[in-house]
């Protein structure tokens, strides 16, 4: 079989990949010098358009629309980008085997690649409900995800179920982004999740309140705090209905799974040091094995804001770790150093006409402002968190670039906060003053 040896290789065709190869170009790369090797059969892309613009019933986004880095508003990669800097765009290749002691890859189909320096770039997988069990979850029509192939897969089903019935499994981001897209696709929409409010891992009980209002206004049911116990289908194996914890059954032609992700390590188990379910590294990502480097949601980072490590599995982080390690690999060649990772915690979403950003630290006492009444025709509010004393986390759904870029600030600069029933009233114009 087929040997090739790069000087640099990113392992992972996804956000972080992109923005890696971007940032080794702009330090000036020889051809023949670093590869991508992706499972995916096209060149890195925006991710996050997948559960949004990708699914939209008209003036959907395609490739190669939305291919890295028009995301944060850079210049397209498009693939003929790859060619023309000589980088190796390894693509439809699945590598099953990573030894890094020889520094070796191996790909599905038995070609080796050898590197000088490794990028693990692999980010997460879907946690899958056959994996808790659950009987019937390998029905037809039960779909999940994560890639373009998911995506194209569920825009087949999506056209093949016209104004059917949709049941959204969990209460996350895929969650309700979803819920809102099959809306949109005129789906009759039920979302199940078992939590007593929906994205607890981020939104209080006053922010759920708001989303789960104006979603019931959308004309999506809301079945909270039950659990789905499994799937009947018809004598095709196509999922007719859903059964849940409570004893009732949903009719469903397509159900939409999104309960969690699990970064991709598996490869290096045992090989490198892992850390609250991520590949640890320091703060130019790179991990215990010298020359072995890994960034995006796969990283378990040292976090210089909040003093301890966090693994982060959302797309501007991908974005800013990738262009860390990359300058991190281009200084230590040139014997410089560069500054620590300083990064700020950044979570945003977008569905129906809603938007919202979230900067910092969700810990502490909350305080809500502004107008969250559901039926408004323009709703802007938002919440701060407060932590001994000092305004961590600050959440704003429906602000402008300049009260977003302000909220940011906030939660960088941490100003103390005396007051809470004062801060509350203030609201916008609190960000707006510092
Ligand atoms: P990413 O998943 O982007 O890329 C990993 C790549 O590695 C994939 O191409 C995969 O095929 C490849 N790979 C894995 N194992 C491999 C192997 N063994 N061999 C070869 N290739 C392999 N975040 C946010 O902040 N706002 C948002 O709106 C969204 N929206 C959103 C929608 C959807 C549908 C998803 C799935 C995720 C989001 N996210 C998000 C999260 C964000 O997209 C995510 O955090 C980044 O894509 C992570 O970037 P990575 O490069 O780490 O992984
Ligand atoms: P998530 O962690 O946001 O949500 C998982 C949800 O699954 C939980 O909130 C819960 O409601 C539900 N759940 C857990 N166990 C369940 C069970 N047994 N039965 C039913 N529901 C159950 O994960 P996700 O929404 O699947 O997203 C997957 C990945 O994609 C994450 O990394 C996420 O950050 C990323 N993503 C991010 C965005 C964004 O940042 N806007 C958008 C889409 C996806």
């Amino acid at each position: 079989m087929a040997e090739k040896h790069f000087k640099y290789v990113i392992l992972g065709g996804g956000v972080a990949a992109g923005y890696a190869a971007r940032e080794f170009a702009k330090h000036g790369l020889i051809p023949g010098e670093l590869a991508i090797i992706s499972k995916e059969a096209v060149a890195p892309y925006e991710r996050p358009a997948l559960s949004k613009a990708y699914l939209f019933p008209q003036g959907a986004a395609r490739l190669p629309g939305f291919h890295v880095c028009v995301g944060s508003g850079g210049e397209r990669l498009l693939p003929e980008w790859y060619s023309e800097k000589g980088i190796e765009l390894i693509l439809s290749t699945e590598i099953v085997k990573a030894d890094l002691a020889s520094r070796t890859l191996t790909t599905a189909a038995g070609a080796t690649i050898t590197f000088d320096i490794l990028i693990i770039a692999t980010g997460s997988t879907v946690i899958n409900l056959s994996d808790f069990g659950t009987p019937g979850a390998d029905a037809n029509n039960i779909l999940y995800l994560r890639e373009i192939d998911d995506a194209d897969k569920l825009v087949a089903t999506i056209q093949a179920k016209k104004n059917g019935k949709a049941v959204i499994v969990g209460g996350g981001y895929i969650g309700l982004e979803l819920s809102a897209v099959m809306k949109i696709n005129n789906f009759d929409v039920t979302m199940v999740y078992p939590e007593p409010w929906c994205m607890p891992r981020l939104f209080t009980p006053d922010i759920a309140a708001f989303y789960e209002a104006y979603y019931a206004n959308k004309g999506v049911k809301i079945d909270k705090g039950t659990l789905v116990i499994g799937f009947n289908s018809d004598t095709n194996g196509d999922v007719t209905s859903v059964k849940l914890k409570d004893g009732r059954v949903l009719d469903a032609d397509i159900v939409i799974v999104g309960v969690g992700g699990r970064p991709l390590t598996k490869l290096f188990k045992g090989q490198v040091e892992e850390e609250k379910g991520g590949i640890k590294t320091d703060a130019f990502f790179q991990t215990s094995v010298a020359g072995v480097y890994a960034v995006g949601d796969v990283a378990t980072f040292p976090l210089k804001l909040y003093n301890e490590t966090r693994r982060v599995e959302h797309v501007d982080h991908a974005r800013k770790s990738a262009e860390q390690a990359v300058k991190a690999i281009k200084a230590s060649e040139e014997g410089k150093a560069i500054d620590e990772y300083d990064y700020l915690p950044y979570f945003y979403s977008r569905s129906f006409d809603l938007s919202w950003q979230f900067y910092g630290d969700n810990v502490g006492e909350t305080v809500i402002f502004g107008d969250n009444d559901p039926a408004s025709s323009k709703p802007k509010f938002g919440s701060y968190w407060i932590n001994e004393g000092k305004l961590l986390g600050a959440f704003l759904e429906g602000g402008s670039l300049e009260e977003n870029k302000a909220i940011a600030e906030l939660a960088r600069l941490q100003p103390a906060v005396p007051d809470l029933e004062q801060l509350a009233k203030e609201g916008l114009s609190f960000a707006s003053k510092i």
